[in-house]
């Protein structure tokens, strides 16, 4: 017999569970939700708001060393990285708290402990402050995320081997680092790290980094990279690494008989769901051999009244998808009969520098899926803003259907890769979503001096006229 009833019960407080809990709450549902760690989850704690922190200490430290190009002239800085790592602590705890105020403001009961679900949508929560108990409600949500995956030879030790959740709380800065895997995070870290002086080397297994963008928006991260000194590998296999007797540093082998030595070692070969608590002997619900809950379009899992939300199922691991499958589930639990999420249109958006943000078909995939098709490109080299700000690497790339004319039709993806461009994305998303064709957002007006002239310029071009390019 349950201890207490509520009508959801969600299990974990990150970004899908939490938009869960606050959006069920808002529509009048009685919602537990059980946390055993940390209110936030990955995205608040040690991924999206530390990650980005430490980026931006980057950018100031990148505009105070380039401030001499504007005629400022300051004294070489320095990174006291203590203070970076005090602010980027404060505002995790001030967002952290904000949550917490949130969800005690809509009633929401928070349960400290491990939640696992057994038969008859009982959840046990156990080895928290909130001692033993069983709960129960009519609707589980199970949104307990993911954690970071390992390789074997590369054993996390904290300090010569880290994965983000290390990292992101390093006590010094390497003068040297190996990153391995050049996705999402190991660009960001990558970037992050040698703006602030570390000499870095990405080793990728894959032909290019940033699988799953654009190549042409992945080619203008590499060269930029490149410009930068960082070295990157692609194509290439790590076999394991040897640290000196001091445990200072460490030789990467990788490749054919290849070696690097380095203070710093980075895994970042994407995340694994964490199932692992869940238990969910005695129910209907599917995990995969990778670890994945599988679900219907609606985050439905095998078992009646049970949902899976974030990156515990495989739908793109973004804390954005997470809130919109958080909030697809309450919906769906309140009778609304809502839409599935097209995750063909996911705004992704990478923030290393220079930044990436993209939403539809990649060329290459347009293609693959049938699609005849026309792009066009612009670089941000022409962009009167961009060169203001000093900052000029980077295209915007549109794909469109081909028309019979040879000028674009639907607009299919759109691409970006350059300065402020996480910003800059909402209007191509919009675009991609809502299946506008190029002749119907050309009529619109771009503001100027603006770097979304770009985006408006490149539209422009596959009218078939142009202003500018
Ligand atoms: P990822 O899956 O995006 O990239 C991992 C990379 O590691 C891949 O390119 C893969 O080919 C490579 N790899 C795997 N095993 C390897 C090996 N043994 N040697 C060399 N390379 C190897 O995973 P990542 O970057 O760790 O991110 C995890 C998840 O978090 C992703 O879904 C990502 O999209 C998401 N994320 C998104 C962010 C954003 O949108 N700004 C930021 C951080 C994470």
């Amino acid at each position: 017999m349950s201890d207490v009833q509520h009508d959801v019960i969600v299990i974990g407080g990150g970004p899908a569970g939490y938009a869960a809990a606050l959006y069920g709450a808002g529509a009048g549902l009685d919602i537990g939700l059980v946390e055993n760690r940390w209110i936030g989850g990955t995205c608040l704690n040690v991924g999206c708001i530390p990650a980005k922190e430490l980026l931006e200490t980057a950018h100031v430290y990148r505009t105070v060393r380039g401030a001499a190009d504007f005629g400022i002239n300051s004294s070489e800085p320095t990174v006291d990285w203590s203070v970076t790592m005090t602010r980027k602590q404060a505002i995790v705890d001030q967002l952290v708290g904000g949550l917490t105020g949130l969800l005690k403001g809509r009633k929401v009961t928070v349960y400290n402990g491990s939640g696992s679900l057994g038969t008859d949508h009982e959840v046990s929560v156990t080895g928290g402050a909130s001692g033993d108990l069983s709960i129960s409600a009519r609707n589980v949500i199970l949104a307990t995320g993911s954690q970071p995956r390992t390789i074997p030879g590369f054993e996390v030790d904290g300090s010569l081997v880290v994965t983000s959740d290390e990292m992101l709380s390093i006590e010094r800065l390497p003068s040297s680092a190996v990153v391995i895997g050049g996705g999402a995070i190991g660009c960001e870290f990558a970037s992050m790290m040698a703006d602030l002086g570390t000499e870095v080397t990405i080793l990728e297994a894959l032909p290019q980094i940033l699988t799953g963008c654009d190549s042409d928006a992945a080619k203008v991260v590499q060269r930029s990279f490149k410009k930068r000194n960082i070295t990157v590998r692609t194509g290439v296999m790590v076999q394991g690494h040897s640290p000196d007797r001091s445990g200072s540093s460490t030789v990467v082998t990788f490749g054919e008989g290849e070696s690097v030595d380095v203070e710093l070692v980075v895994v970042s070969v994407g995340r694994r769901p964490y199932s692992d608590l869940l238990d969910l002997v005695g129910t209907a619900v599917v995990v995969d051999e990778r670890g994945f809950i599988e679900v219907d379009d609606l985050c439905r899992t095998g078992e009646a009244g049970v949902w899976a939300v974030g990156d515990l199922i495989k739908t793109p691991q973004l804390a954005h998808v997470g809130f919109a499958e958080g909030m697809l589930a309450i919906k769906d639990i309140l009778g609304e009969n809502p839409l599935p999420l097209d995750h063909l249109g996911t705004p992704w958006c990478i923030y290393c520098h220079p930044e990436v943000a993209f939403a539809g078909y990649t060329e290459d995939a347009a293609i693959a899926a049938g699609y005849e098709v026309v792009t066009s490109s612009h670089r941000f080299i022409g962009n009167g803003r961009a060169k203001i700000i000093g900052e000029t690497d980077g295209i915007v790339k549109v794909v469109a259907e081909k028309l019979p004319d040879g000028t674009g039709g639907r607009i299919l993806g759109v691409h970006m890769v350059g300065p402020w461009v996480t910003e800059q994305l909402g209007q191509g998303y919009l675009a991609v979503n809502w299946e506008a064709t190029v002749d119907e957002v050309a009529a619109f007006i771009q503001p100027h001096p603006t770097m979304s002239e770009l985006f408006g310029e490149t539209i422009l071009s596959l009218t078939g006229r142009s202003l500018h390019g």
